[in-house]
């Protein structure tokens, strides 16, 4: 069997603010990684940088978006496609991010149909999950979880659910950009913990030949933790926010996979 590559994901959100910056940055990710062959990483700029990334993409970086509208074209002012991501050369795209579920208002049904356009379009999707500080507290966690993944796949069938990335972010521990901020975080144990849920809660809706399910951990995710989700935790790749703006800290983290 292929052993799959750690996927990192850099997701640059609504960063950085303008193309010659954006552009160095992905310049310097694609030169410090370049060289890297047991890793998939994945650059999730904002939309409109992604044509000229296309250009100078190569082989290490393949490039992803951060959301789309469900709908394959019309009347839907602001808004893009899954198959526009797709053309425009996106070959991955996060779904139901907890910032989309918390500022746009992002159902779990809104997200169940994000993930089926996306499927449709051929991209594959890295769908988000993830409990609040509040939720945690109350002991929620465990329903928080099987509601999002429940109503996330609904009517996705296992054929195109092998196509999925499962990416944990436990909201609370997500940062304002500044990945050293001090923020509580989780353990690998922690981790490994909710990975075993979430491959449970899989596998009531897909049978147990989904133990293989690829998921991902996201939150103040830097080069000096980063190791420890992917070895003691066992994930299979990290989603990054702040930190995947400092090229070197980035091209770091990818090196230390
Ligand atoms: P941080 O790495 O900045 O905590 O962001 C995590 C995240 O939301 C990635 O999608």
């Amino acid at each position: 069997m292929n052993k799959m590559k750690p996927l990192i994901v850099a997701n640059w959100k609504c960063n950085p603010t303008s193309l010659r910056k954006a552009k160095e940055l992905f310049e310097q990710v694609v030169e410090g990684v370049k060289k890297e062959k047991n890793v998939q990483v994945v650059i999730c700029p904002p939309f409109i940088y992604i044509p000229t990334f296309k250009q100078v993409a190569g082989k290490a970086v393949k490039i992803g978006c951060q959301d789309c509208h469900w709908e394959y074209h019309g009347a839907f002012t602001g808004e893009i496609s899954a198959s526009m991501a797709k053309d425009a050369g996106c070959e991955y795209i996060i779904i139901g991010h907890s910032e989309r579920r918390r500022y746009f208002g992002e159902t779990d049904d809104v997200v169940n149909k994000k993930l089926k356009a996306a499927l449709e379009a051929g991209i594959l999707p890295i769908f988000c999950i993830g409990e609040t500080n509040e939720e945690r507290r109350a002991g929620k966690t465990e329903a928080v979880l099987e509601g999002e993944i429940n109503g996330g796949l609904e009517g996705i069938n296992a054929d195109d659910f092998s196509k999925i990335t499962i990416a944990y972010e436990p909201i609370w521990a997500i940062s304002d950009g500044d990945p050293y901020a001090t923020k509580e975080m989780p353990t690998p144990e922690n981790i490994k913990k909710a990975e075993v849920l979430i491959k449970d809660l899989v596998a009531e809706n897909y049978g147990k030949k989904i133990v293989g399910a690829k998921i991902i951990y996201g939150g103040s995710v830097n080069a000096a933790n980063s190791k420890s989700y992917l070895k003691e935790a066992g994930m299979s790749g990290l989603l990054v926010g702040g930190a995947s703006l400092k090229a070197e800290e980035f091209v770091k983290i990818v090196k230390n996979v």
